[in-house]
């Protein structure tokens, strides 16, 4: 349990080391910077949606101070170009705004005609560095296997009866009529091969009862 939290630590700090190695910061506008768009040209939502914006990215608003401003609103704000109400204003001409949470932010012009102007954006950035469009899905937690119980584990087979019964036939008595079955010699066939003694047999039918109680304490 230690092992994997220091485990989940180390992955935690090497995934912030690694956003903030990361981190981007776009330019508003390219050269034009924050201005009122050419109509002809890209909006600055479109050029925002061919971007992919992370949690640690900043934007950089570059624009005359004298004549111009960055407002931060909300959404009611953004979409009435409203001016007189504000999350932030900045107007020191170039802007450096650091994306520090997920979700959308929302920008116009400090300048109300030029708000109505288009020049306003919304900035969606994603929940996540390698989320791929996709929502994220938690990954289901592991469940514990419960451990085997050693009792219910069967115990390895008896070794087969003691090794004197293979072994010689019993002295026979006079009276005993049949002799003892001896293999009829033939000249062709080989002689069969002798019978694994009884000690070489337990051996096997004892290995084979082991890895058979493993593969079953591996199976519960
Ligand atoms: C701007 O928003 C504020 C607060 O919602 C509101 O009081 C004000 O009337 C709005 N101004 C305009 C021009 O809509
Ligand atoms: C992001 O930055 C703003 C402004 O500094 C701050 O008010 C806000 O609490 C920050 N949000 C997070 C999630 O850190
Ligand atoms: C602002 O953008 C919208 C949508 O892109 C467009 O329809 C509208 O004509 C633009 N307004 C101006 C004043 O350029």
């Amino acid at each position: 349990m230690a092992q994997s939290c220091i485990a989940l630590l180390f992955l935690s700090v090497a995934m912030l080391l690694a956003m903030a190695a990361d981190a981007t910061q776009f330019k508003v506008g390219g050269s034009n910077g924050w201005s009122v768009p050419d109509p002809n040209a890209m909006s600055f939502n479109q050029w925002a949606e061919r971007n992919r914006f992370h949690i640690g990215d900043s934007l950089l608003f570059v624009y005359p101070p004298d004549k111009d401003s960055v407002l931060q609103v909300d959404k009611d704000a953004y979409d009435a170009c409203n001016t007189s109400t504000f999350i932030a204003k900045y107007d020191d001409g170039s802007t450096v705004f650091t994306l520090n949470r997920s979700g959308a932010f929302y920008f116009i012009s400090g300048v109300e005609a030029n708000c109505i102007r288009n020049e306003s954006l919304i900035i969606m950035v994603m929940a996540d560095r390698t989320d791929s469009g996709r929502p994220a899905v938690p990954a289901p937690a592991p469940s514990p296997t419960p451990p085997s119980e050693a009792a219910s584990e069967p115990s390895p087979p008896r070794p087969p009866p003691a090794p004197e019964a293979a072994s010689e036939p019993p002295p026979s008595n006079g009276e005993a009529t049949v002799p003892a079955a001896e293999p009829a010699p033939a000249g062709e066939e080989p002689p069969p091969p002798p019978p694994p003694s009884g000690a070489a047999a337990s051996r096997v039918v004892g290995f084979v009862g082991v890895v058979g109680s493993v593969v079953m304490g591996i199976v519960l």
